[in-house]
């Protein structure tokens, strides 16, 4: 087994390197972990072939890319710029989780297969079009769940549906408008999940709707910014019963995020082939 110091080269197309990002490589067990800002497609071959040329094939284990920033469709476009880089055996393992969308989608799921026989579970997951709620809406259908992928408008929920579809073979996804107060109701009626993944501060479900859906088992909301997204739900609650549901809340999910987190940087450094993006970082989540 080499010695070599375990390097992470963080890519950020943020003007400024996340700091919460660093922090949990070094936790993960980064010795070193190089930050590049304001990164841009066109800089990241540079970037990667710095990383993959300077050490031999038997060291890359070694050497790891992890992509981040704020913007989760720039990170997914990194990542693809990273892979066409590499070529045969030189190459290092990359992790993709901008704004934390991997991790957060798996520990939500994560959280839901706890209580839930998520094959034989009817999900709606509100506001399903950002990219965590999409992400959450691909690993429940991943796992054979009935989803209805919720936005304001048919048109968004019908678009993120035909994405999360496309990702998913089989899956059984479908969109449903949640504008107003009826077409909520017929939204989450018969569901035993919740998922509410919508924007910081926004309430997505409101409690008199909530209390209407007798089928339902577990709710989880991913917003930590007051108002909660789904009302009543406090938002360090994990795991909490409220008259027969199961309750989470963002803080309540995020202890399980972190912990996803970093066991995927700390799986970077076990081989140089890795690339971990949402189905990737759910599976490692599934298996720890
Ligand atoms: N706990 C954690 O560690 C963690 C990590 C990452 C993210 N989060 C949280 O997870 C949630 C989802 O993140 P995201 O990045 O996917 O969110 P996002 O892209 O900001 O928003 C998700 C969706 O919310 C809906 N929305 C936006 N403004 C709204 C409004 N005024 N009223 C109603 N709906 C509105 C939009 O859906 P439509 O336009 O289609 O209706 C949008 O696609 C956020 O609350 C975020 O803070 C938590």
């Amino acid at each position: 087994m080499s010695d070599k110091t375990k390097i992470l080269i963080q890519l950020d197309p943020d003007p400024q390197a996340s700091v919460f990002d660093r922090v949990v490589a070094v936790d993960a067990g980064a010795q070193q972990v190089f930050a590049y800002s304001g990164v841009t497609l066109e800089q990241v071959q540079g970037l990667v072939h710095g990383a993959m040329f300077t050490r031999g094939p038997a060291d890359l284990a070694h050497t790891a890319i992890f992509i981040g920033g704020s913007d989760v469709a720039v990170g997914e476009a990194i990542l693809k710029k990273v892979v066409a880089a590499f070529f045969g055996p030189l190459r290092v393992s990359v992790m993709l989780d901008a704004n934390g969308a991997n991790t957060t989608a798996a520990a939500a799921v994560l959280a839901a297969r706890k209580h839930l026989e998520l094959s034989k579970t009817t999900a709606a997951v509100l506001a399903g079009t950002g990219p965590v709620g999409q992400r959450a809406a691909r690993l429940l259908a991943r796992e054979g769940a009935r989803v209805r992928l919720c936005s304001r408008t048919l048109d968004r929920a019908t678009q993120a549906t035909t994405s999360v579809n496309g990702a998913v073979g089989g899956s059984r996804v479908t969109p449903h408008a949640t504008g107003d107060e009826a077409a909520l109701r017929k939204a989450v009626e018969g569901v035993e999940l919740v998922i509410a993944a919508g924007a910081a501060g926004v309430v997505l479900l409101p409690a008199v709707v909530r209390q209407s859906i007798k089928s339902l088992k577990v709710a989880i909301d991913l917003n930590a910014v007051p108002p909660a997204g789904i009302e009543g739900v406090g938002v360090m609650d994990k795991a909490k019963e409220q008259s027969g549901v199961t309750v989470y809340g963002a803080i309540g999910v995020g202890g399980s995020k972190m912990k996803i987190h970093k066991a995927a940087i700390a799986s970077l450094f076990e081989a140089n082939d890795r690339v971990l993006d949402a189905d990737a970082i759910y599976d490692l989540g599934k298996a720890m």
